[in-house]
């Protein structure tokens, strides 16, 4: 036999669009050696014949049928679902007890109960319900695609009485014509689906049927434009088949019609009473969360970075980089921005807002647990704040996509929640320590695990618990821990405090104190009491010095370079890098210093006058960089000598194994180095006064890490052949805007969109 061969003979019943579609597709991939069909109009047997997609067929199920059902070892029923228990009673006295039955309607319950009511106890084996979420509004045999059911989702119930090996075969089937295969109860599917299918059917058909009722029915339509068009299209589906659907669904679609007119009755309200700043929320909740299905719904889940998407091509380069540049705001004040503007009473505007995906997560849960955010617009957010008691338990889990900021804090400030709450994230997120934070926080009472061995996301909290605070000596040099349990300690009863091994980043200390809560810094102590308020400000995000360090590093490999990066943060718990690179020679001034918004900023001058020098890099500055060796390590390739880096284990456990992969890509690019278990020795290739090529060409890996996408930008600047870099969509977690300043500054990157 054939290895793609899955069934001697197919029986579809029904040559509709779906039963039609199914045809042509096991036609064309060849699964089966016959296919044979029933269908009540004769002239779709008659084309299925004409266009070779079934051999013979039938009109009627009866005996005249009993050769064709009884040699049939699968059968599919595709014929709407209010008929399937008349079929199926027709079937029964020719069936062959070992043939696979299936069928694709729209509702499983119903479906189910067509088989009790025929079969009783005796439910075949065999039988297997699916659900392929593939449609259009065209139907009829001549509608059917071949490609209808590619990268579209099929849903199979098995019941009880469904054989392993059934499942098997019907999995294969619909993973052979190029579905994803993904299973649920019936019960479960036909909720799913009242929501995501049938209720949206029910409001297209209302919709037009409301103004086809109205006397200027003509005129409404003909001006109708794109709004109505794109809401109404399913309007224009087989009318039979959904009427059939709405009965075999009753009872969930009802429900889901009784809270559409519940969420209705909010929106009439707000606008009866023109609450503009509720109205806002409403708009602004529903319009993320849609881009945020979005990504779902294009097959490109919002941070869920598991399939490669993108590519980053750097040719080699020959033009001096210049420009003065804005790099995208700071990532880690754009999150606590968010999360206090959330907590505060009144409302924070916030300017300078990274729109990167990391931040946007912090965003998104927000909104989630019921804060009203206009926004993001041109990096403005304005929040209103909803007070310390103000959050509400969100609908499903938090997703955090590629951010352990995020998370971390997220921890500290739900452990104190009256809910309960759950938080995932994507692949590389999955893989990241949680217990650094749950273990100090079940320390203060919360109630708060972990999954797996490795104590890793999905994390789960249960509210209402009361907190207490602590003391902690941080095993670790980590400000998303340290922050993650003050912010709980804004809760707790008495005062919580935390000791850090090395300074860390201090943006929740100075954030904190600019919306009046009073938190106290002695040495390497931070300590804060419960029971305070945050009072809403207004928030000004300086430029991320981790964003800028690509374009840092980048001038100092670059002959002639002259680049200035504006108004960049330059807190001194994140200037590593440009220490750093100082004590390696980089030609690098701060102008124009000022504060703003609470943190001081300047504009940062780096010029490629000079070679790089290998340095050992000082363990003290190790947190105060802990997001740029990756780009310090590119630095370290170019410069004459040696560089050594330790203390720094922390970067293991960062997007990806920083050391690692970094040391995989510098080696991949000729470069020689030595990752150890806590840093990296790299023999830079520089020589003083030279500036030709460091790197050889080569493909690199961002494995799921911004920071790694950019940084092997950077480096194709001294190669001597092209860099692909392969997994660079998820440079828009922090840097959205990197390519576009890329290019400006005179890389020649380009950016290809992949599969
Ligand atoms: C961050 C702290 C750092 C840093 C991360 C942002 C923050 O992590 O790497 O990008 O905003 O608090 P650790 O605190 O875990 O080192």
């Amino acid at each position: 036999m054939n290895k793609s061969i899955l069934f001697q003979q197919v029986l579809i019943i029904g040559l509709g669009l779906i039963g039609s579609s199914l045809a042509r597709a096991i036609r064309e991939r060849g699964l089966a050696q016959r296919i044979v069909a029933i269908d009540n109009h004769l002239h779709y047997i008659e084309q299925g014949k004409k266009l070779h997609f079934i051999d013979c067929g039938h009109d009627k199920v009866d005996e005249s049928s009993r050769n064709l059902i009884a040699s049939s070892d699968l059968i599919i029923l595709a014929v709407p679902v209010q008929a399937v228990q008349k079929v199926l009673s027709h079937l029964k006295p020719f069936l062959n007890p070992n043939s696979y039955i299936t069928d694709v309607g729209s509702t499983k319950g119903s479906m189910v109960s067509a088989m009790q009511q025929v079969f009783g106890d005796a439910i075949p084996s065999g039988f297997v319900a699916a659900h392929p979420i593939a449609g259009a509004e065209n139907s009829g045999v001549m509608a059917g695609k071949a490609d209808l059911f590619v990268n579209h989702k099929v849903i199979i119930t098995p019941l009880a009485s469904s054989s392993t090996q059934a499942i098997e075969m019907i999995s294969q089937l619909w993973q052979s014509v190029g579905a994803e295969v993904v299973f649920m109860d019936a019960e479960q599917h036909d909720k799913v689906l009242a929501y995501t299918s049938h209720l949206p059917h029910l409001m297209a058909f209302n919709l037009v049927e409301q103004l086809a009722n109205r006397q200027d029915n003509l005129d409404i339509f003909r001006y109708a434009a794109g709004g109505f068009r794109d809401f109404s299209r399913i309007a224009a589906s087989d009318a039979q088949m959904w009427h059939d659907i709405f009965f075999a669904n009753k009872s969930a679609l009802l429900q889901a019609v009784a809270e559409f007119e519940q969420q209705l009755q909010q929106f009439k309200a707000v606008i009866e009473q023109q609450d503009s700043h509720q109205l806002m929320g409403m708009l602004g909740h529903a319009r993320a969360a849609r881009q945020h299905f979005n990504h779902m719904l294009s097959k490109t889940p919002l941070m869920e970075k598991q399939t490669v998407s993108q590519q980053f091509i750097i040719q080699p380069h020959s033009k001096a980089l210049t420009g003065t540049f804005t790099v995208a705001g700071d990532k880690s004040v754009s999150h606590r921005s968010i999360m206090f503007g959330a907590i505060a009473e009144g409302t924070t505007q916030v300017t300078g807002f990274l729109e990167g995906e990391d931040a946007l997560a912090t965003l998104q849960a927000f909104r989630d647990m019921g804060v009203s955010i206009e926004g993001p617009k041109n990096g403005e957010v304005t929040i209103h704040g909803v007070g310390m008691h103000g959050l509400k338990a969100p609908a499903s889990a938090l997703y955090m996509g590629n951010s352990g900021t995020s998370m971390r804090l997220l921890s500290g400030m739900l452990a104190a929640q009256q809910f309960d709450s759950v938080m995932t994230g994507d692949a590389s997120l999955s893989k990241r320590p949680m217990e650094r934070i749950a273990k100090p926080l079940r320390d203060m009472g919360a109630k708060i695990q972990t999954t797996g061995e490795k104590g890793t996301p999905p994390v789960s909290i249960t509210g209402k618990q009361k907190l207490t605070g602590i003391h902690y000596d941080l095993p670790m040099a980590s400000a998303q821990v340290k922050s993650g349990i003050l912010l709980a300690g804004l809760w707790a009863d008495g005062e919580t405090s935390v000791t850090e091994p090395e300074p860390t980043r201090d943006h929740t200390e100075r954030m904190l104190r600019a919306f009046g809560y009073d938190v106290k810094t002695e040495g390497n102590k931070i300590s804060l009491k419960g029971g305070g308020k945050l009072t809403a400000t207004n928030i000004q995000v300086p430029s991320d010095i981790s964003s800028a360090a690509f374009f840092m590093v980048a001038a100092a490999i670059s002959k002639n370079a002259d680049i200035t990066l504006e108004a960049v943060g330059i807190n001194p718990t994140r200037t590593g890098v440009i220490e750093i690179l100082k004590q390696m020679g980089a030609d690098l001034t701060l102008e124009n210093q000022r504060i703003a918004g609470g943190e001081p900023i300047a504009d940062i001058r780096i010029k490629g006058s000079r070679t790089l020098k290998g340095i050992h890099i000082p363990e003290d500055q190790v947190p105060l960089a802990i997001d740029e060796f990756p780009v310090l390590f590119v630095a370290a390739a170019c410069a004459e000598g040696q560089t050594v880096l330790t203390g720094a284990a922390e970067l293991r456990v960062k997007e990806s194994d920083r050391i690692q992969v970094m040391a995989d890509g510098l080696q991949a690019l000729d470069i020689d180095c030595t990752p150890t278990e806590d840093g990296m020795i790299i023999n830079g290739k520089g020589k003083t006064g030279e500036w030709s090529p460091i790197f050889g060409g080569g493909e690199i890996q961002s494995h799921h890490d911004h920071r790694i996408a950019m940084s092997f930008s950077i480096a194709g600047i001294r190669a001597s052949e092209n860099i692909v870099i392969y997994g660079t969509e998820t440079v828009a977690t922090s840097f959205p805007t990197f390519t576009q300043i890329a290019q400006q500054a005179g890389l020649n990157l380009s950016v290809k969109e992949v599969g």
